[in-house]
């Protein structure tokens, strides 16, 4: 792992927090099969495990990231609780009806909405809850597919506003200027120009990126 992904991993952990928030508006339920869907190298994988005695799938396209992945599930010795995939989300062999929990975070604008609600109703019980954490902005363009694809929204649980700046890209603003101070080598932060340049988008416009998890639930058996 490069310093830049170890940095930038550790300021995302405390976005965990809303994670947990909206984990736990979800009913108890004794042994959930969760997927977490674009798993990355496992922030939220992991964090499912310890929130949980369920059953946690987790599949991405990026092996490179599914290889830190398992490196933490040994390491936690959690390989009994997370199976990972290498698996596209549009090409998945999952059976139907068969996930509890489905869980996204930045990725279903990525996949496609429309796609990725059609995938995700396939595979979820009845009643079974898809989460994604999603940017307001993108989410509010998105909203008539939730019934047109069979869900229902059970609640929205908006992130702080301004979080991204604060919590994130501020700080990450600091370490580049310290970095660049301190004349270090620039090449810690690979592509060090691209990641000032979002910074200032950022900072110039910090309610933008403004996200909230949306809990849906499955309540049609078809489509
Ligand atoms: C923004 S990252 C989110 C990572 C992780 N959920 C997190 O919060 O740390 C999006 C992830 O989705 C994965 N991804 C993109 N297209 C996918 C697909 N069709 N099926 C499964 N995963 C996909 C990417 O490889 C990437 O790791």
């Amino acid at each position: 792992m490069s310093y830049k992904e170890l940095y930038t991993e550790r300021l995302r952990e405390k976005f965990l927090k809303y994670m947990k928030e909206a984990f736990e508006l979800l009913p108890e339920m004794e042994k959930p099969k969760i997927l977490d869907l674009g798993c990355g190298s496992g922030l939220l994988t992991i964090e499912f495990a310890k929130l949980s005695n369920g059953d946690i799938i987790a599949i991405d396209i990026d092996q490179v990231l599914l290889d830190r992945l398992n490196k933490k599930i040994k390491a936690r010795n959690l390989t009994s609780r997370i199976l990972t995939k290498r698996m596209d989300l549009l090409k998945n062999d999952f059976p139907e009806n068969y996930f509890d929990i489905v869980w996204e975070a930045g990725v279903v604008q990525i996949i496609g909405f429309k796609k990725s609600f059609e995938a995700c109703h396939r595979i979820l019980k009845v009643g079974g809850y898809l989460v994604l954490g999603q940017a307001i902005k993108t989410m509010d363009k998105n909203r008539d597919l939730i019934t047109k694809y069979g869900f229902n929204l059970i609640k929205q649980l908006n992130w702080p506003e301004g979080c991204w700046w604060t919590e994130y890209y501020e700080p990450l603003d600091n370490k580049i200027k310290e970095i660049r101070k301190e004349k270090k080598d620039p090449h810690l932060f690979k592509n060090i120009e691209a990641i000032e340049a979002e910074i200032r988008w950022v900072k110039a416009n910090p309610n933008e990126s403004d996200c909230a998890y949306y809990i849906l639930q499955k309540i049609k058996t078809k489509i």
